[in-house]
């Protein structure tokens, strides 16, 4: 398998914790993808320094006081200069370009603290603990041009607990974003997953857990 997994670019602006997920899981032997570039808008992203404590190759494009256009130029030159196949949002806080978007469709997957299309953009526990859900949860998805939208390709339900406070129900979800996350990039290497509308088809058999994850339900 290792000759042939797909190069993956990590696309971050801070803590990295869902790009430890991932370079966890690119440890496995057959694992059928590996992270070969981890990018990031911010010079101080706590990230960069766990990619390069595992030997990946790291990269900083500032996005400060640059054009939307040209930061997105600026990434796309890279990643595909890096022959990168496949591109992970994970915690990566700026929105791309529809023509950046355009470049990557079918191959670029975001993940988001809440269960889409719920409580989209930043605070978003926040949003689900004052709307006053008894759920929430995490998404992975295709990334469209609008924010936080896209295909959903697996989601895990995360029960509130009664009193939580949103710094409580973020590790919650976060937990489980660490699960999900490497299993959608799994299918997605595999070329298993299959858009059809809004939807997305997991082509062969589905793992026992499905594409619903509901660890406490
Ligand atoms: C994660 O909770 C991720 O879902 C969220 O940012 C956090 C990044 O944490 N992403 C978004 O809100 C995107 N709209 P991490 O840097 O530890 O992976």
């Amino acid at each position: 398998m290792t000759a042939t997994r797909r190069a993956v670019a990590v696309l971050i602006s801070g803590r990295g914790s869902n790009l430890r997920a991932l370079i966890e899981a690119a440890k496995a032997p057959d694992y059928p993808a590996r992270i070969a570039l981890v990018v990031s808008n911010r010079a101080d992203a706590e990230g960069l320094r766990l990619a390069r404590d595992h030997g990946i190759e790291t990269a900083v494009i500032p996005s400060k006081g640059k054009e939307r256009a040209a930061f997105d130029a600026e990434v796309d030159a890279l990643l595909r200069a890096k022959g990168i196949e496949l591109v992970c949002l994970a915690g990566f806080m700026r929105i791309l370009t529809p023509e950046f978007v355009a470049g990557w469709t079918g191959r670029m997957i975001n993940i988001h603290p809440s269960l889409l299309p719920a409580f989209k953009g930043v605070n978003v526990h926040e949003q689900a603990i004052e709307a006053g859900v008894r759920i929430s949860g995490c998404t992975v998805h295709f990334v469209i041009p609008e924010l936080d939208d896209g295909p959903i390709i697996l989601q895990a339900a995360v029960p509130v607990p009664p009193g939580a406070t949103p710094a409580q129900l973020a590790d919650l979800v976060l937990e489980q974003e660490h699960r999900i996350y490497p299993q959608a990039l799994r299918w997605l290497a595999e070329d298993r997953l299959q858009i059809d509308g809004r939807a997305v088809r997991i082509r062969g058999a589905a793992p026992a857990s499905g594409a619903l994850i509901s660890p406490a339900l």
